[in-house]
């Protein structure tokens, strides 16, 4: 098999640094690692695969040389300007911002649901935003199976999904200092504000759930509406998910629908106290779902509790996944 190289943007932050784990641990067919981060960090260096790497300064001329895929994690504004520069020297940019995201030529993708669509990339793909990626995972075989009318997408989200900033400021903030990154503190609260708000009155966080959700399951029919809130957790999303089916379903019927679709594992067995929790879910790959049950108020209709890792699902996994697949549609024309 032909190995390849890759380029890490972003490779001293925390999606970044997961980035690099995550290649460890699925070990893809890598000739040649190059690492990219801002003037702040160029010649820091970083151990990865027994090897020590040195941290170039991401510059226009970064892709001048024969590099395959770049993962890019280091905000919008650094995707905008960069991965077009790269994929027009025939790199593929799987980029882990929102930048690219909702553009009808660049593909938006979660492995276990619509990995076909990596095949029409033109030189970018998106990695969907955190809170949507684990979503997906459960919604998908749902939509499948009984075509879902709506979703109502109440989110508790990780410190980690703001960067290494909003995970000092709990870090810091449970010793008593001031916030840097958050506008209150968010120790001890909660916050119902996540990226910037909107004229609707929704954050751009909200809003990425119901755009992005219309557009992996490729269906602009589903009535979305989401609440995001970050709480005081280092690592890992918990969403409550209502769902509204147009077809009718059998709960146990449901359930093993879920347990059979890739990427889920099931918790759920109230009565022994189990049921997904951000701590177990942290430094894994998969998504889990819970207290699964019937929404008695609508004629079809559950309840889901969904938790996944929203550094490694959430971001890292699921990039990597994402090049793990496209090396596999490249190997196999
Ligand atoms: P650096 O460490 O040099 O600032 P996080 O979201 O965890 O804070 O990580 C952000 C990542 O994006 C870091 O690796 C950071 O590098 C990188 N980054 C930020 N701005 C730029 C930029 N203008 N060019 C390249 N990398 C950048």
């Amino acid at each position: 098999m032909k190995k390849y190289n890759v380029a890490v943007v972003g490779a001293t932050g925390m999606v970044g640094r997961t980035f690099l784990k995550v290649l460890e641990e699925l070990k893809l067919p890598v000739e040649n690692y190059y690492l990219f981060a801002s003037a702040r960090s160029a010649g820091s260096k970083v151990e990865f695969m027994g090897k020590e790497y040195t941290v170039e300064e991401l510059t226009e001329n970064s892709f001048d040389r024969d590099i395959d895929i770049a993962l890019f994690s280091a905000g919008g504004s650094t995707s905008e300007k960069f991965a077009p520069i790269a994929a027009s020297k025939g790199v593929v940019v799987i980029d882990n911002s929102s930048a690219w995201r909702m553009d009808p030529e660049v593909p938006l993708v979660v492995p276990e649901v619509n990995a076909d669509d990596i095949a029409w990339n033109k030189g970018i793909i998106a990695n969907p935003n955190c809170s949507t990626i684990q979503a997906m995972v459960a919604l998908k075989p749902l939509h499948d199976k009984y075509k879902i009318k709506r979703v109502v997408y109440s989110t508790y989200q990780a410190v980690s999904g703001a960067g290494m900033a909003g995970y000092m400021d709990l870090e810091n903030g449970l010793k008593g200092e001031a916030p840097k990154k958050f506008p209150h503190p968010i120790a001890g609260n909660c916050l119902p504000h996540i990226d910037v708000f909107l004229p609707n009155g929704y954050t751009k966080e909200e809003m990425k759930m119901v755009n992005e959700t219309h557009k992996i399951l490729g269906d602009d029919s589903i009535k979305v509406t989401a609440t995001t809130v970050r709480v005081p957790v280092f690592n890992s999303h918990s969403e409550s998910i209502n769902v509204e089916f147009h077809n009718q379903f059998d709960l146990d019927e449901l359930k093993q629908v879920l347990a059979d679709a890739p990427g889920i594992v099931i918790q759920d067995d109230p009565e022994n106290n189990v049921y997904p929790l951000a701590l177990n879910a942290a430094g894994t790959n998969e998504t889990y779902v819970g207290r699964i049950r019937r929404d008695e108020s609508v004629e079809s209709g559950v309840n889901l509790w969904v938790v996944a890792d929203n550094i490694r699902k959430g971001a890292a996994a699921n990039a990597v996944q994402i090049a793990q697949r496209l090396i596999e549609y490249w190997e196999s024309k």
